[in-house]
């Protein structure tokens, strides 16, 4: 485990401040040291332990399995990666929905296990108290409305949030309640870009959109979609920045086909 007395560049103040002077915010998710380390270099401002880590590191079809104990394993390897960005690691999908104290208790074991800069649960006023109790405490929390993964069996899809009027008075409701609970910051996850526009206008702190338009305050996607290594999952709000399966698939049939034709290793690749 890294220090957990270390500090980085980046903290909750900066982004206040970068919300008021109008700077946008880059966001994006990892689950591994070489990852993090790597998006931490070219100058990602927040890096999200999400938990799309069930989904792209551990293959499960949803968020729910991954455990706490696997959120601050993942944690602890990231952070040795990360020098600059703040890290915040998602809590798992019955670490606080049983309510305030509990989530209390899972938090502050993420804070006490892991040198990340604060803990991301998703919802409204369901977990508002939750809110309330962990930042009292000194944790900073990151708040999450819209689509929230965890609650998928209650939606039965990941469709588009907010789009009766009355879901979109719920999710600016929610996002309000979130911000007074203590939150420094809340990801909007696929809702219209209208209803993203007016909650960034309506909130002091920073929103951070995934599928929610280009109004927010910052923008998050999952690391391996954005680098095209999750080409089965393509929701209209990723962008390919990179296409790391050819560039693998690639790299993995040359070394292939090398080892067979006995052209590696040479004799200076040897000793
Ligand atoms: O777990 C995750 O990667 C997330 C982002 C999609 C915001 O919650």
């Amino acid at each position: 485990m890294s220090s957990p007395g270390q500090f980085r560049k980046i903290t909750t103040q900066t982004f206040m401040i970068m919300k008021q002077k109008g700077i946008k915010i880059s966001a994006l998710t990892a689950y591994d040291f070489i990852t993090a380390k790597l998006i931490d270099n070219a100058g990602v401002d927040l890096i999200l332990v999400g938990d799309s880590l069930s989904n792209v590191f551990q293959g499960n079809l949803t968020t729910l399995p991954v455990t706490m104990d696997e959120m601050i394993y993942h944690t602890n390897a990231v952070a040795k990666g990360v020098q600059r960005a703040m890290i915040i690691t998602d809590m798992p999908f019955m670490s606080y929905q049983p309510g305030a104290d509990e989530a209390f208790r899972n938090a502050g074991r993420i804070m006490k296990e892991t040198p990340s800069g604060g803990v991301k649960l998703e919802g409204g006023k369901n977990v508002a108290d939750a809110i309330f109790k962990i930042t009292s405490a000194g944790i900073p929390v990151m708040g999450h409305v819209g689509l929230t993964p965890q609650s998928i069996h209650q939606f039965g899809s990941y469709r588009e949030r907010g789009t009766t009027d009355e879901e979109a008075e719920g999710i600016l409701r929610d996002a309000k309640i979130v911000e007074e609970a203590g939150a420094f910051c809340v990801v909007l996850e696929k809702i219209p870009a209208k209803l993203a526009k007016k909650i960034s206008e309506m909130l002091k702190i920073p929103t951070i959109g995934i599928g929610a338009g280009m109004h927010c305050d910052g923008q998050i996607l999952v690391t391996p979609d954005m680098l095209g290594l999750n080409k089965e999952f393509k929701p209209r709000f990723v962008r390919y920045y990179a296409d790391l399966t050819t560039e693998i698939e690639n790299a993995v049939k040359k070394f292939t086909e090398d080892v067979k034709s006995s052209s590696f290793p040479t004799e200076q690749e040897s000793y």
